[in-house]
C-alpha cells in the first residue's frame, strides 16, 4: 500500500494565489529529528531474524538470509512512492568452507583457503622444494601424496594448482611466520591454468616446522586432510533507489552494503550501515528535496566489493556525471566505537579523494563538532563500497565506527569504552548478532547521515560540478585482489 504523500502536505498563500507546496523542504535539523533509536532496532530485528532462517546465522549473499534482506529493502522503499527502485541482479562465484587435519592422529589448526575445492584424502606427507612456485620443486614422489610447502613468492593458487599437476592428491601450506595466517586467505578464483586444484589448507609457521622434522624422520607419515566446501555461482542483487523528486541531474549518492560474511550474520558489519540509510530513506519521503538523492544498498561486499563495483562499472559516463557525490557508510555501530571519519582532503593520511571529497569530510566534521562530539580521521583506503566510486573520480566520504583494530587509550579518553580492545571484537565472527551494535553511537551516526544527505539534498555548494573528472582506467580485478580490499581487511594472497 502506498501513503498518500500529499498526508504531509500544506498549504501555502502566495498573494490571492493557493499554492499546494507539498512536502517541507528538508534541513538537517528536521531530518536529524526523524531519527528514532527504536525505529533503527526494527530494521536490527528484521535482519537478525532472517539470519536465523534454518538456523544459518549469516546472511552471505545468495543466502535465503541475503535474499530476505533484499526483498525487506526493496518493499518498504516501493511501500514509501517516493522511489523508482529497481534491483541490479548478477551472478558471482560464492565460495565458503572449512577444513581439519591431522597427521599420524595428530589434530592439526589448518585454515581452510577461499575457493579451495572440497575432498577427504589419506595420504603420506611429501615435501616440496624451495617455495613450490614452478612444476621443477615437486619431486615425482608427490604423486598420489599430500604436498607440504612453505608459504612466499607466489600466490596459494599456483601452489596448489602445480601440486595438482604433479599428481598430489591434496596440499598443505605453511605459513613462513610461525604463527597462523592472519585474516584468512583465498585462492583467488576457482581456476588455474597451471593445473587442477586439490583439497588445501594453511597451517601456521610452527605447525609447519613440526611437520617438516615428523617428514623427515618418516617417510609413511600419514595426513587426513577433510574439506568441506561449496563453491557455486550464485544470483544477486543490489537494490538502487532514486527519488522520483528532486534535479536529476545533481544526483546525491548514499550506499551501503547488505550482505554479511559467511561467517556470521552481520548486524554490525554492516547491517548498521545499510540499516541507517534504510530508515533515513524512508524517513526523506516526507520531505521535499532540491537534489534528487539515490541509495545504494550492495551486496557481495565482503567477496570484494563486488556489487558497487558491478553497479558503477554499468553506467555510463553520462550517467556518471549525474551522480554528484557518494557517501559510504559500512559499520557504524561498533560496540567498543570510535566516530571515523574518511580522510577524504588527505591531512591525516595522505590519500586524497577526488575534488569534493574534502568538502564532504568537513561537512561531517562541522557536524560533530556542533554536537559536541570528538571525531577523527580514518585512512580513505577504498576498501569499502566507495573503491569504485573513487576509481571514476566521483567525489566521496563516510563514517565508520571501526573493525579489527584495537582502540587506543587517547581514543577510549575520547568516547569511552576500553582502550586496547578492538573496536568490533565481533568483526566477521558469529557474534556480530544484535547485542553487538552499540545503540547511541548508532543513533549519532545515523544522525551524522542525515546531516550530510540533508545538506547536499538542498545545495552542492563546494561540490566541483563542472571539472573533468579524473577517470582511473577500470581494469577487471581478479578475485584476489577484490579480495584484497574486502571490507578494510587485507587478506593475504601470498
Ligand atoms: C535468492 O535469490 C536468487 C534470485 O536473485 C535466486 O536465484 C536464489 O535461488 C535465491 N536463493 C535462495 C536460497 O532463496
Ligand atoms: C591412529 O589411531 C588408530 C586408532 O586409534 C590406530 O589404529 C593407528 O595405528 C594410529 N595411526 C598412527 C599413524 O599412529
Ligand atoms: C623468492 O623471491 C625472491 C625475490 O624475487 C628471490 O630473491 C628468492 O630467490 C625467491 N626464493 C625462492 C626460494 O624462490
Ligand atoms: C560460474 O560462471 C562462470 C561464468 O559463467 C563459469 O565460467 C564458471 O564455470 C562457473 N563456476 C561454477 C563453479 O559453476
Ligand atoms: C559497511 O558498508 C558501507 C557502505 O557500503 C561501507 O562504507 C563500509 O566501509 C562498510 N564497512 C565495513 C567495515 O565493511
Ligand atoms: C604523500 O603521497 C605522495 C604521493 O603518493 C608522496 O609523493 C608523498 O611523499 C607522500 N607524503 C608523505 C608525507 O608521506
Ligand atoms: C589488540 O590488543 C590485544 C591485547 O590487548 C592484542 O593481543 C591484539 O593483537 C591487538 N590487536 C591488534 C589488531 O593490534
Ligand atoms: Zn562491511
Ligand atoms: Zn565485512
Amino acid at each position: 500500500m502506498r501513503s498518500p504523500s500529499l498526508s504531509h502536505a500544506f498549504l501555502v498563500l502566495v498573494g490571492a494565489a493557493v499554492v499546494v507546496a507539498g512536502n517541507p523542504l528538508v534541513t538537517s535539523k528536521s531530518y536529524q529529528a526523524t531519527v528514532s533509536g527504536d525505529n533503527l532496532m526494527k530494521h536490527a530485528e528484521k535482519l537478525s531474524q532472517y539470519s536465523k532462517i534454518n538456523d544459518a546465522n549469516t546472511r552471505a549473499f545468495g543466502t535465503i538470509g541475503h535474499n530476505k534482506t533484499i526483498e525487506y529493502i526493496k518493499s518498504s522503499l516501493d511501500k514509501t512512492g517516493f522511489y523508482d527502485t529497481y534491483l541490479d541482479t548478477f551472478q558471482y562465484l560464492y565460495s565458503d568452507g572449512t577444513a581439519a587435519l591431522s597427521v599420524a592422529n595428530v589434530t592439526y589448526e589448518i585454515a581452510w583457503l577461499t575457493y579451495g575445492p572440497g575432498g577427504d584424502v589419506n595420504a603420506p606427507l611429501v615435501l616440496a622444494n624451495n617455495l613450490g612456485c614452478t612444476q621443477n620443486d615437486f619431486p615425482t614422489a608427490i604423486a598420489g601424496n599430500i604436498a607440504l610447502i612453505s608459504r612466499g613468492n607466489c600466490s596459494f593458487s599456483d601452489k596448489v594448482a602445480l601440486s595438482g599437476a604433479a599428481g598430489a592428491v591434496g596440499a598443505i601450506i605453511y605459513n613462513n611466520e610461525n604463527g597462523p595466517l592472519a585474516g584468512g586467505g583465498t585462492l583467488g578464483t576457482d581456476f588455474n591454468p597451471l593445473g587442477p586444484y586439490v583439497p588445501t589448507g594453511i597451517v601456521s609457521g610452527s605447525d609447519g616446522k613440526a611437520l617438516i622434522s615428523a617428514v623427515e624422520v618418516s617417510d609413511k607419515l600419514i595426513g587426513n586432510l577433510h574439506v568441506v566446501a561449496t563453491n557455486e555461482n550464485r544470483t544477486t542483487s543490489n537494490v538502487i533507489a532514486t527519488s522520483k523528486s528532486g534535479d536529476q541531474n545533481n544526483i546525491v549518492m548514499s550506499g551501503g552494503h547488505t550482505d554479511s560474511v559467511p561467517a556470521g550474520p552481520g548486524i554490525n558489519d554492516n547491517g548498521s550501515g545499510s540499516m541507517s540509510i534504510l530508515e533515513l530513506a524512508l524517513q526523506l519521503s516526507h520531505f521535499r528535496i532540491k537534489n534528487a538523492v539515490r541509495f545504494g544498498f550492495w551486496t557481495a561486499e565482503e567477496f570484494g566489493l563486488v556489487g558497487s563495483d558491478h553497479y558503477v562499472a554499468g553506467l555510463s559516463e553520462a550517467e556518471r556525471n549525474k551522480i554528484a557525490l557518494y557517501l559510504n557508510f559500512d559499520m557504524v555501530a561498533s560496540p567498543n566505537f570510535g566516530y571515523f571519519i574518511y580522510d577524504g582532503d588527505g591531512n591525516a593520511f595522505n590519500i586524497t579523494g577526488p575534488p569534493g571529497s574534502d568538502h564532504i569530510e568537513k561537512t561531517f566534521e562541522n557536524f560533530f563538532a556542533s554536537a559536541g562530539v570528538k571525531s577523527a580521521p580514518t585512512e580513505f583506503n577504498g576498501r569499502s563500497d566507495y573503491g569504485p566510486f573513487l576509481d571514476v573520480g566521483i567525489p566521496a566520504g563516510g563514517l565508520f565506527t571501526g573493525a579489527e583494530g584495537n582502540k587506543t587509550a587517547e581514543e577510549a579518553a575520547w568516547w569511552g569504552g576500553q582502550a586496547n580492545v578492538a573496536y568490533d571484537v565481533c568483526y566477521h565472527r558469529a557474534c556480530d548478532t544484535i547485542d553487538n551494535l552499540n545503540l547511541p553511537a548508532w543513533v549519532q551516526n545515523s544522525k551524522a547521515i542525515a546531516h550530510s544527505i540533508a545538506t547536499y539534498a538542498v545545495s552542492l555548494d563546494g561540490i566541483p560540478r563542472q571539472a573533468q573528472r579524473t577517470l582511473i582506467p577500470r581494469i577487471a580485478l581478479p578475485h584476489d585482489r577484490r579480495r584484497h580490499q574486502a571490507c578494510g581487511h587485507e587478506v593475504l594472497a601470498s
